[in-house]
């Protein structure tokens, strides 16, 4: 019995690896349900140890650990774009588009 067991465990193991190694591209911590108001998301700019959030087309995402942001500051941009804020509309002039949304953890939604 206790052999089946370790067995079960094992494969049970086994298939999380291979369904993470495989899953979906779209990270997403957390209750995606949360709702922020333009308000709540302004205190999510990531200074002072505040995570960095920005919202596109009413999804909110966390920036605070992505690549060339760094405490709320989005680094191409020279300081001119800050976490915090509903960015749908400087996103549509980016060079990279929205693309790379795709690689971000999603963390709520907006308040409409
Ligand atoms: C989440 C919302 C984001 C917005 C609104 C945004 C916006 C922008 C804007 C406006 C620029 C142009 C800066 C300038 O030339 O003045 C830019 C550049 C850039 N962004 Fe973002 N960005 C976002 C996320 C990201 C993420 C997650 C990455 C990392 C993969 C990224 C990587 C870059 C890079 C590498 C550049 C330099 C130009 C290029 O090589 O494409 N951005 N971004």
């Amino acid at each position: 019995m206790k052999k089946l067991l370790l067995v079960l465990s094992l494969l049970v193991g086994l298939n999380s690896v291979a369904l993470n190694a495989t899953g979906t591209k779209h990270v997403s911590h957390g209750d995606v349900n949360t709702e922020f108001t333009l308000e709540q998301l302004a205190k999510y700019d990531g200074k002072n140890g505040n995570k960095a959030y920005v919202a596109v087309d009413g999804v909110v995402y966390d920036v605070t650990n992505a690549e060339y942001w760094k405490n709320g500051t989005h680094v191409p941009t020279e300081g001119k774009l800050q976490a915090g804020i509903d960015a749908t509309e400087v996103i549509k002039k980016s060079p990279h588009g929205k693309k790379v949304l795709a690689e971000l953890p999603v963390v709520g939604k907006l308040k409409k």
